[in-house]
Parts: structure tokens; sequence; C-alpha cells
């Protein structure tokens, strides 16, 4: 595990960035997992930036977000692939069909776009950087603490804890989907490497819990520990419990 602890939000945001870009540069053709959320946005200001300053080209850049709300259509304003749209793709030369999110709605059947989307990943040719956020009970996508955890992509019922968390970009609570849409974690620890970010106080303890101690599926992120190329990237508050 490679750890990096920086002074604050904006210092994240350009390091991620950087370790993305590495990776974009490095490679004639580079599959990006990428999540949503808070944490992200600055990375992906960064990228916008570094792109219209001609220092980065999405030209062959293909993507496969973690996950998605269930019955939320790509143009809901609160879908995953909305956010996508207005943090990075609507700003980059990425090429349309080099877009996946695994979107499930107008009664799609979950379990076909589950496994379609592992197809196509496996059709890629695997994830080379997956991004990750982690939430304030250490799930990764929308991977819950459980006493299993699924290693494919599959349809999954948000805990209580992560309605709550993520109703501050919703009218109210009631609007929250209570399904999503994502990753398992088998997908997620096959990528060739991994960078998990985190800033703020109210994630000390998720990180604390994930990489101070033992592996758990009671702490998804914890099995992270057991990646080969796995890096923690946390500001210093994030970091106050570790
Ligand atoms: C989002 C995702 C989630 C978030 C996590 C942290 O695609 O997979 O696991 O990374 O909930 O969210 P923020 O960054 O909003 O604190």
């Amino acid at each position: 595990m490679e750890i990096h602890i920086v002074n604050n939000y904006q210092e994240l945001s350009k390091k991620a960035a950087n370790i993305v870009a590495e990776e974009i540069d490095q490679k004639s053709r580079v599959v990006l997992g990428l999540a949503t959320g808070s944490t992200p946005e600055g990375m992906y200001a960064q990228l916008v930036k570094r792109y219209r300053d001609n220092k980065l080209d999405f030209d062959q850049v293909v993507t496969f977000n973690l996950d998605e709300y269930a019955g939320l259509s790509p143009d809901h304003p609160q879908s995953y692939y909305y956010y996508m749209r207005c943090n990075l793709f609507d700003h980059v030369n990425i090429k349309p069909d080099n877009i996946f999110v695994p979107s499930c709605f107008n009664n799609k059947d979950a379990g076909v776009v589950c496994g379609e989307y592992d197809r196509k990943i496996d059709q890629s040719g695997g994830i080379d950087l997956q991004v990750l956020g982690i939430g304030v009970n250490g799930h990764i996508g929308f991977n819950e603490p459980g006493q299993h955890l699924q290693t494919q992509t599959h349809l999954v019922d948000l805990v209580e804890e992560t309605i709550e968390a993520n109703s501050r970009f919703f009218d109210s609570i009631d609007q929250v989907p209570r399904q999503a849409v994502t990753m398992g974690v088998g997908s997620i620890m096959h990528s060739e490497k991994i960078m998990l970010m985190a800033n703020g106080k109210n994630k000390a303890r998720a990180i604390q819990e994930s990489f101070g101690g033992l592996v758990s599926t009671r702490v998804p992120a914890s099995l992270l520990q057991l990646h080969r190329n796995f890096i923690l990237l946390i500001d210093k508050e994030a970091a106050s419990l570790f």
C-alpha cells in the first residue's frame, strides 16, 4: 500500500489528477474506473483544466463508472451519468462510445445490465486505474458493509446510512433511490491499479477502520489492503485517527 497524506483538498485533487494524467500519458489506450460524489470533483476540475491547457488528451480513454442509482435515466440530474457529464465528459474530448455507466432504468432487467457490464469491462481488457471514494461506513462503490460481499456487478439495496449521506444531493430524503447497480469488490480488485481518495474529518473513522487494522467484509474498503498496487490518497483530517 502506497500512502500519501496531503495538507488539504486542493492538494488532494491535484495529486489525484497527476496520478490519472500519468496513466493517460503512459498508455496509448487507457481504461479508467471512475467514481462520483463530492471527493473527486476537484480532481475532475483539474483534469478538465489540463485538457483545456492542451496537456491531456482523452481521445483514447475508455471509462467505466463504479455505480449508478437504479431507476434513474442518464439525463436525470441526480444520476451519476449526469454528474459525469457535468464534471468531466462534456468538457473533454472523450468519445461517447468509450463511456460506460451501469444504467438500469425503464424496467430494464438488472441481471442483464450487470452481466453485460462485466462482459464489457472484460472485453475492454480490464481496468488500468480505478479511482475510488469511501463512504462514512467504509463502503466502496455501493458495496455496503455486511457478512458477505459480492464479487461482480450487482443490484444492491442501499443502507440507511448511505441514503442519509446522499440525501444532501436531493430535495428530500424520500427522493433518494433505494437501490443502485454497483461493480462488485471482485471487479474493483481486478483493476491493475487502485487509488482511493478521502478528505475531511467525517472520513477519519472510515480510514482508520479500513487501513489501520484487520481486513473484514464489515468494512469493505479494508479489502484494498490486499491489492498489490494500491494508493491511499488522503488529507490530514481524514488521516487524523490513522
Ligand atoms: C460514488 C461511489 C461512492 C462514493 C462514496 C463517497 O461513485 O462509489 O462509494 O465514493 O459514497 O462519497 P463522497 O465523495 O460524496 O463522500
